[in-house]
C-alpha cells in the first residue's frame, strides 16, 4: 500500500544559473529525501491528488505534439510534504515556461545573488509572480559566503525588494540569508550568528499554502455517460464538497436540480471533496453538457462573454485582435476574441505601452469577446476558474494564457430583439434563398470581375443581389484598416458582419476580397447559416496575377514601395476545401461565371 498521502507543495524557482540555481536545487534534493522515480512518472496524479491543473493540461497535450516546454519537475519529501519544484530555464521562451510553473505554485523561491542585489531579473520574475497568483515568495538571498556574511548588505537587498515587492501586491515575503553551495541555512544554520530566523528546509516545512478548494461547490463537467439506471455527469471537483441531497445549479445555463447520487470507481459515495473526480447523476435530469459546470445552487459564479483579462502570448504568431481562437477555461472550450488590447505590459519596469499586437513573450490587459458565456471566478480569487488558455485553430498550439480580472457587464444590457418578420420572411418575399458567394483569391485573379458577370446575370433572373467588393468597402466602412495581418483580420470580420445582416433581409450576396487567412474565411463560414455559404476560390497562379498587373500594384510592390502586398510579402493561404475551385488562367471570366450560376441554380433548386 502507499503512505498515506502527504501534502502536496509545489514549489517554483526563480533565478538564473549565476545566482546558484542549480546548486540550490541540489542542495535541497540531496537534504530532502528525493523522491524515487518511479514514484514520480504519474504525474499529473500523485498520491491520487490531482495536480498542476489548467495550464499543464493543455500545455501537456502539447509536449505530446512535440513542442517543447522547458520545465523540469523535481521531487521531494520534508517532513509530511512532498514538494513539486518547478524549475524553469532563463532562456528565451521564460515566459511560457513561467506560467507553465507559476499557475500552479504555492510558493516561489526567488534566488538572488547578493553581490549583486535585485536586478532587472529579479523584478521581471516576480511581476510574472504577482500576474500568476502566486502569493507567497521566499526571497532566498544567496552566496552570503561571497560578502562576509555581511548583514548590512542583506538587509539592503532585502528592503529594496520589499518596497518593490508590495508596489506589486506580492507582500507575504521572507527572507533568508544563504550559501548554497557550502549549505549554510539550508539545512543547518549558524553560519551567520545575526540571523535568527528558521533556514529554507524548515520555513518551506511550515510555509502557510494556498487554502486547498476553498468555498462553495465547483465541478467542471468533462463528459456525460449514459448507465443502465441513470445519466452521470462526470468530472473533476474543483471547490468545495458536496453530498447526495444538495441543491445545485448547472452553469451557463442556469437551470436547478439536486444531486441524486455520488458514484466514484468503488461504488457510491456520501460525499466528495475538492480535488476528487467523480460521476453525480441529477434529480430531475436535467439537461447538462461537457463543459458546464455545476455549482452549489446558493452560491453559483457569475456568468459572463465578455471579460477584462491580462493576457500572456507565448506563440510565434503574434495575436491578432478579431481572429477566433478556442478559449479553453474549466472544461468549457469556446471560440473567442481579443476584441481590443488596452495597454503591453513592460514587465522589466512595470510600464504601460499602446500596442495593437502581442508577440512572443508579451503581456498585455485585453478584452475579449466570448462567443457562448461561460462560467467563471476572477483569477486572483480561483485559478481554477479564473485562468484560460488561448487555442490556434490553425496550428493547435497553446497560444496564450489569460487571467480574468473582471467581467465586463457592457453585453448583459444588451439583449437580442425579438423581431416579428423573420429572414425566411423576407426571403420569401423575394422568392430567393439567401446565399452567401465568397469570392477569395490574390489581387488581379479576376474574382471582382467574376463576381460583376456573376451580378449581372442574376440580375437579370430577377434575383436581388448586393455585391461587396474589398476595394469599394475600404473606401467606405473599412476606410481607416490598412494592410496588416490585423487589419485584414477586421477587414473581413466587418464584412462577414455585413454579409450576414445582408442574408438576413434575404439577399444575395457576393462577396470579392483577397481574405488570404484561413481562419477568417471559416470565421465567415461559421457567421452564416448551415449551406449559406459558398467559398468560390478564384485560383490564379502569382505569376498570372502578377503578369496582368492592371493595378500596377505588384509592379510597386517589387519596386518596394508598397509594403504588406498579398503573395510577395504577405501571405495568401489556399483554401482547403472551397465549393468552387475556377482555374482563372485556364478560363474566361464569362466561363468562370457560368461555372458559379450552375453552382447556385443547383443549390436555389434543393
Ligand atoms: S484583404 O486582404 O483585406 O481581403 P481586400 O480585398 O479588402 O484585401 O483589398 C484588396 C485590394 O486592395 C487589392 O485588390 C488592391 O487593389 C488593394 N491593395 C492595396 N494595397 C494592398 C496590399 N498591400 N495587399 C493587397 N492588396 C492591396
Amino acid at each position: 500500500m502507499a503512505d498515506s498521502p502527504r501534502e502536496i507543495v509545489r514549489l517554483i524557482t526563480c533565478g538564473s544559473v549565476d545566482d546558484g540555481k542549480s546548486t540550490l536545487i541540489g542542495r535541497l534534493l540531496h537534504e530532502a529525501g528525493a523522491v524515487p522515480a518511479d514514484q514520480t512518472a504519474a504525474l499529473p496524479l500523485i498520491d491520487g491528488q490531482p495536480d498542476l491543473s489548467f495550464l499543464v493540461d493543455g500545455l501537456a497535450a502539447e509536449r505530446e505534439q512535440g513542442i517543447t516546454i522547458d520545465v523540469a519537475y523535481r521531487f521531494f519529501d520534508i517532513g509530511e510534504r512532498r514538494f513539486i519544484l518547478a524549475d524553469t530555464p532563463g532562456h528565451e521562451q521564460y515566459t511560457r515556461n513561467m506560467v507553465t510553473a507559476a499557475s500552479t505554485a504555492d510558493v516561489a523561491v526567488v534566488l538572488i545573488d547578493a553581490r549583486k542585489g535585485v536586478l532587472t531579473q529579479t523584478r521581471r520574475h516576480s511581476r510574472l509572480l504577482a500576474l500568476l497568483g502566486v502569493r507567497r515568495v521566499v526571497l532566498a538571498v544567496n552566496k552570503m559566503d561571497l560578502v562576509e556574511g555581511s548583514q548590512d548588505r542583506f538587509d539592503a537587498i532585502v528592503d529594496d525588494y520589499r518596497a518593490f515587492a508590495a508596489s506589486i501586491g506580492l507582500t507575504d515575503v521572507a527572507a533568508i540569508p544563504l550559501s548554497a553551495r557550502r549549505g549554510d541555512n539550508v539545512m543547518t544554520a549558524g553560519a551567520m550568528p545575526w540571523y535568527t530566523g528558521p533556514t529554507l528546509m524548515s520555513h518551506l516545512q511550515t510555509v502557510g499554502l494556498s487554502e486547498a478548494a476553498p468555498g462553495p461547490l465547483r465541478m467542471a463537467v468533462q463528459g456525460v455517460t449514459r448507465h443502465a439506471d441513470f445519466r452521470g455527469f462526470t468530472g473533476r471537483i474543483e471547490a468545495g464538497t458536496v453530498r447526495p441531497g444538495d441543491a445545485v445549479r448547472i452553469l451557463p445555463s442556469g437551470v436547478s436540480a439536486a444531486v441524486a447520487r455520488i458514484v466514484a470507481l468503488d461504488g457510491d459515495l456520501e460525499q466528495a471533496r475538492g480535488g476528487q473526480s467523480v460521476t453525480l447523476s441529477l434529480t430531475p435530469d436535467v439537461d447538462v453538457s461537457r463543459g458546464d459546470l455545476v455549482a452549489a445552487a446558493d452560491a453559483p459564479p457569475e456568468v459572463a462573454d465578455q471579460f477584462d483579462a491580462h493576457v500572456v502570448w507565448m506563440s510565434d504568431r503574434p495575436l491578432l485582435p478579431g481572429r477566433a481562437y478556442w478559449l479553453k477555461l474549466g472544461a468549457a472550450t469556446v471560440p473567442a476574441r481579443i476584441s481590443d488590447i488596452r495597454h503591453k505590459v513592460n514587465v522589466d519596469t512595470g510600464e504601460e505601452l499602446a500596442a495593437t499586437t502581442l508577440t512572443l513573450n508579451d503581456i498585455g490587459r485585453c478584452t475579449l469577446a466570448l462567443d457562448a458565456p461561460v462560467a467563471f471566478e476572477p483569477y486572483a480569487f480561483n485559478r481554477d476558474l479564473g485562468g484560460f488558455i488561448l487555442i490556434d485553430r490553425m496550428t493547435n498550439e497553446t497560444a496564450g494564457a489569460g487571467m480574468i480580472r473582471f467581467a465586463l457587464r457592457r453585453s448583459a444590457n444588451v439583449r437580442p430583439q425579438a423581431l416579428s418578420v423573420s429572414r425566411a420572411d423576407r426571403a420569401a418575399l423575394k422568392r430567393q434563398s439567401p446565399l452567401v458567394l465568397w469570392f477569395t483569391g490574390l489581387s488581379g485573379a479576376g474574382k471582382s470581375t467574376i463576381a460583376n458577370r456573376v451580378e449581372q446575370r442574376l440580375n437579370a433572373e430577377g434575383l436581388h443581389t448586393v455585391l461587396l467588393d474589398g476595394d469599394n468597402v475600404r473606401h467606405g466602412l473599412n476606410r481607416d484598416l490598412g494592410f496588416t495581418d490585423a487589419d485584414r483580420v477586421e477587414n473581413i470580420r466587418r464584412v462577414a458582419e455585413v454579409a450576414r445582416l445582408m442574408t438576413d433581409a434575404g439577399l444575395i450576396v457576393l462577396v470579392s476580397f483577397i481574405s488570404p487567412f484561413r481562419d477568417e474565411r471559416r470565421m465567415a463560414r461559421e457567421r452564416m447559416e448551415p449551406g449559406e455559404f459558398v467559398e468560390i476560390f478564384v485560383d490564379a497562379p502569382l505569376e498570372v496575377a502578377e503578369a496582368r498587373d492592371v493595378k500596377g500594384l505588384y509592379a510597386k510592390a517589387r519596386a518596394g514601395q508598397l509594403e504588406n502586398f498579398t503573395g510577395i510579402d504577405s501571405a495568401y493561404e489556399s483554401p482547403e476545401a472551397p465549393e468552387l475551385r475556377i482555374d482563372a488562367a485556364a478560363c474566361s471570366p464569362d466561363e468562370a461565371a457560368e461555372q458559379v450560376m450552375a453552382l447556385i441554380h443547383a443549390r436555389q433548386a434543393r
